[in-house]
């Protein structure tokens, strides 16, 4: 039987944020399952949960009594089948299994999704209230996967990530310091967030009092391709790409999403902008 007031905490697809995140509440002493198919490459202190989540009810010793979620799963592929499978079939299978075992009531089930969700392209700006107008299969999914979860009526929060970049993964520093890197046409916006501020922001939102239904989860500064390029270059010791010998199509300008609602919600960035951030990578 859970204990009373205990926090008991289950990170589904405890990968690369996951487990930051996982790692986080196991030092401060909460009661943490991980649960992803090759468990061996769990944190340790993280209670193993070996497994697909597609197929969440053969799941043995599934924790009983688990006050709050984390669902974190990413696809294998980048195909609409494994999107769905990932986001949508994970998804419902687990929030089945929960409610089979539930001793008590989920107080929080965060799910993970991606800024995807918005189908803006010519450079503007898109916060929560922003209609949601996927222009793939992508971010249709994930919003289908959002709905689920509101629909479930469970507690749910959905948390929509930038690109996430940290220790580890590092293709576009690796590029800029081989001199592969060169600037695309025109401005084209990206928006990203830290593997730290990932799981910073899932664990604050986790205890948040009274959350919203929806937070964009990215830095503050949207920034210009070539602009990230050209610093990153300067930063590792490489001669800068130069914006008038772009290369490649036209890319579209991409959106620049706002973390208002996040920061006013309380959460304080530990890497602001790219630049903290990379710096810390490089
Ligand atoms: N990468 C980005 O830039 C980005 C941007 C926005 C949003 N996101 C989303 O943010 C979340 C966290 O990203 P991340 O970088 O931490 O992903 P990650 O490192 O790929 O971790 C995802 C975890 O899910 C597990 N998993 C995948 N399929 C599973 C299944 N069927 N059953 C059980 N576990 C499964 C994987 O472990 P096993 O293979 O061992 O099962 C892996 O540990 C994901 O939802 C991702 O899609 C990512």
């Amino acid at each position: 039987m859970a204990e009373e007031g205990k926090e008991r905490i289950l990170v589904a697809g405890c990968g690369y944020v996951g487990s930051q995140l996982a790692g986080r509440l196991v030092r401060k002493g909460m009661e943490v399952w991980g649960l992803r198919r090759r468990s061996t490459l769990l944190p340790r202190g993280v209670q193993p949960l070996a497994g697909d989540v597609v197929e969440a009810e053969k799941l043995s010793s599934f924790p009983r009594g688990v006050t709050q979620v984390v669902y974190a799963v990413s696809p294998d592929a980048r195909e609409e089948a494994s999107y769905r499978k990932a986001y949508v079939e994970g998804l419902y299978r687990l929030l089945d299994r929960l409610h089979t075992e539930a001793s008590a009531p989920l107080r929080r089930f965060i799910l993970v999704t991606s800024t995807a969700v918005y189908g803006e392209n010519r450079g503007g700006w898109v916060d929560e209230d922003t209609a949601a107008d996927p222009v793939d299969f992508r971010g249709r999914v994930l919003l289908e996967a959002e709905a689920v979860l509101e629909e479930s009526g469970v507690p749910g929060v959905a948390l929509r990530l930038g690109g996430i970049y940290g220790p580890g993964r590092t293709r576009l520093v690796d590029r800029v310091r081989a001199g592969k890197a060169q600037c695309p046409p025109g401005v084209v916006y990206g928006n990203r967030i830290h593997r730290d501020d990932s799981a910073g922001a899932l664990e604050h939102l986790l205890f948040h009092p009274k959350p919203e239904r929806v937070y964009l989860g990215v830095d503050d500064e949207p920034a210009d391709r070539c602009a990230v390029l050209r610093w990153l270059a300067r930063e590792v010791g490489v001669t800068p790409p130069d914006p008038e010998e772009s290369a490649g199509a036209v890319l579209p300008a991409g959106k620049r999403c706002s973390n208002r609602r996040l920061r006013a919600s309380g959460y304080d960035f530990h890497y602001p902008s790219y630049r903290e951030g990379y710096r810390a990578v490089v």
